[in-house]
C-alpha cells in the first residue's frame, strides 16, 4: 500500500477560527461597525499586498517590525512587496492615492482585516493577527485625540455586551519634528557613555535612532533606559499645550488616564500623542490597543500636509478578554449560544418534499433551520434536535400529511402543539420574537 500523504497543517503562528468561536469575532466586529460609525466613520479596504517601501519609509527601518518581521518577497516582476504589518500606512497611501485629502476636510476611516509579522509566536501574539483600526485624517486638533479615546473607551465598555472588564490607558506625547530633533540629540548624548553595556540592537539604534531604544525588551538593558531622560521634559510649548489639551479635556470627560512618559510606541510615524490601552487579563502581551498621532506621515508617503490620529486593537487580544471577562458574569453569554431555531423531523419519503418545502419557506423568513437529508426514525431526529440545540422541532409523518397540521415541540419544555401547515412559520415566528 502507498504511504499516505502527509497532513497539511496551517502554518506557524497562524490559527484557523473555527465556529463557534467565530461567533464573537462576527459580534465584535458588528458591534465596533456600530459604535464607529456613530462617530461618522467610514469603513475603507485596502490591501493587504503592498510596496515594501510603503512600511519603510512610514513605520520606520530602525523599526523591529521593518527590520525583522515583515513578510518581503520579490515578485515575479522584482518588485519587492510586503504583507501589510500594520494598516495606518496604507490607509494613507490610499487618501493620497484618490486624493481625498485634497477638500482640506476631515475623513474618518475605519478598517477590519489581517495583518502579518513574523514574531516568536506565542498566547496573544501570532504571525497573522487582526486589527480592528480608526484613522481621522486632515486636522491635527487635540478634540480628534479625546473623542477617538472617549469612541474607544465607550466600544471597550459594551462590547459584545460583556465589556472588556479592567483596563487602563497611557497616554504620552511624543512632540513634533522640531523639540523631538533637539531631544533626540540629547539622547545620543546620554546613550555614549552607556550604550557599550546594551544589547546589540540598543548599540545600533543609540547611533541611528535612540529614540527606539525604548522599545528594547532586554532585561538587563533596563536600568540603563530607566534612567534616560524622557520627551516629556522636552517639549516644545505648542506639544506641551496639545498634550495638556487633550489630557485637560480627558479628564474633565471623566476618562481616566495615566500619563507614561516612556511610552514611545514601536513606530517610526508618531508625533504628539501616543497612547496604549492594557487589560491586566492578557498576560505578557497586555497590550489591547495601540495608537497616536502622526501629523507628518502624509508628507513622508509624498503628500501635502495631512495631519492624522488613530489606533489599532488586536482582535485577537479582543476576543480573548471579551472572553475571560464573561467568565464571571452569570449565564451563557449570546455569543456563545450557537442555537437553531427550528429542526424539521421527518419519517418517510412523502414526508420529505413537505419537509423541504417547509425548511424553504422559513429559512427565506431568515429563521435558522435544519433537517435531514433522508428520512429518520422520530426518537433519533429528536436526539438530533437536542444535539444541535433546536428551540423547537417540527414533526411531519404519514398522518401530518393527511390531516394538514403539522406537530410543533418546544424542546424545552417538551410541549407538543397541533398547528395548522400554513399557520407553521407565523407560529413559529411569533414563539421565536423574529
Ligand atoms: P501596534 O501597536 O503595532 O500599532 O498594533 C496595535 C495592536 O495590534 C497591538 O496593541 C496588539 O493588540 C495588536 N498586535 C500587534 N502585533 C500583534 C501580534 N503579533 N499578534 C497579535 N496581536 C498583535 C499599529 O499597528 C498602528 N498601526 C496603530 C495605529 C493606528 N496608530 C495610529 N493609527
Amino acid at each position: 500500500m502507498p504511504d499516505r500523504p502527509h497532513l497539511v497543517r496551517a502554518v506557524k503562528g497562524t490559527r484557523d477560527l473555527l465556529p463557534p468561536g467565530t461567533l464573537l469575532w462576527q459580534r465584535v466586529e458588528d458591534d465596533a461597525r456600530q459604535a464607529f460609525e456613530a462617530y461618522d466613520f467610514k469603513e475603507i479596504r485596502t490591501p493587504i499586498l503592498e510596496p515594501t517601501a510603503l512600511f519603510a519609509r512610514s513605520v520606520g527601518v530602525d523599526t523591529d517590525i521593518v527590520s525583522k518581521e515583515m513578510y518581503t518577497f520579490e515578485d515575479r516582476d522584482r518588485e519587492s512587496l510586503t504583507l501589510r504589518p500594520e494598516a495606518t500606512a496604507s490607509v494613507v497611501r490610499s487618501c493620497l492615492e484618490h486624493g481625498l485629502l485634497a477638500d482640506g476636510g476631515i475623513h474618518k476611516l475605519y478598517y477590519i482585516g489581517p495583518m502579518f509579522r513574523r514574531e516568536r509566536p506565542q498566547k496573544g501574539r501570532y504571525r497573522q493577527f487582526y486589527q480592528i483600526g480608526a484613522e481621522v485624517l486632515g486636522s491635527d486638533h487635540p478634540l480628534i485625540d479625546v473623542e477617538v479615546i472617549e469612541m474607544l473607551e465607550s466600544f471597550l465598555r459594551g462590547v459584545a455586551k460583556t465589556g472588556v472588564g479592567e483596563f487602563n490607558l497611557l497616554i504620552n506625547s511624543v512632540g513634533c519634528g522640531r523639540c523631538r530633533q533637539e531631544y533626540v540629540k540629547l539622547l545620543r548624548r546620554e546613550l555614549e557613555p552607556v550604550k557599550a553595556t546594551m544589547c546589540g540592537d540598543c548599540q545600533r539604534r543609540a547611533e541611528t535612532n535612540p529614540l527606539r531604544v525604548f522599545d528594547c525588551k532586554v532585561e538587563a538593558d533596563q536600568p540603563v533606559i530607566a534612567r534616560l531622560p524622557t520627551i516629556l521634559d522636552y517639549l516644545c510649548p505648542e506639544c506641551r499645550q496639545h498634550f495638556e489639551a487633550v489630557t485637560g479635556e480627558l479628564s474633565r470627560r471623566g476618562i481616566a488616564h495615566q500619563i507614561t512618559p516612556r511610552l514611545v510606541r514601536g513606530l517610526d510615524y508618531y508625533t504628539r500623542t501616543t497612547f496604549e490601552i492594557t487589560s491586566g487579563a492578557l498576560g505578557a502581551q497586555n497590550a489591547l490597543l495601540g495608537g497616536g498621532r502622526y501629523d507628518g506621515l502624509a508628507e513622508l508617503l509624498g503628500g501635502p500636509p495631512a495631519p492624522g490620529f488613530g489606533f489599532a486593537i488586536g482582535e485577537d487580544r479582543l476576543v480573548e478578554t471579551i472572553r475571560e471577562a464573561s467568565r464571571s458574569i452569570a449565564g451563557t453569554p449570546d455569543w456563545e449560544e450557537d442555537s437553531l431555531h427550528i429542526f424539521v423531523a421527518w419519517m418517510d419519503h412523502p414526508a420529505g418534499i413537505a419537509s423541504n418545502d417547509l425548511a424553504r419557506e422559513l429559512r427565506a423568513k431568515r429563521l435558522k433551520v435544519a433537517l435531514t437529508y433522508e428520512p429518520m426514525k422520530l426518537k433519533k431526529s429528536l436526539g438530533l434536535a437536542n444535539r444541535y440545540h433546536a428551540r423547537f422541532a417540527v414533526i411531519i409523518g404519514e398522518q401530518e400529511l393527511a390531516s394538514g397540521c403539522y406537530q410543533v415541540k418546544d424542546m424545552k419544555t417538551g410541549a407538543q402543539q397541533e398547528v395548522k401547515r400554513e399557520e407553521v412559520a407565523a407560529y413559529l415566528q411569533e414563539r421565536l420574537g423574529a
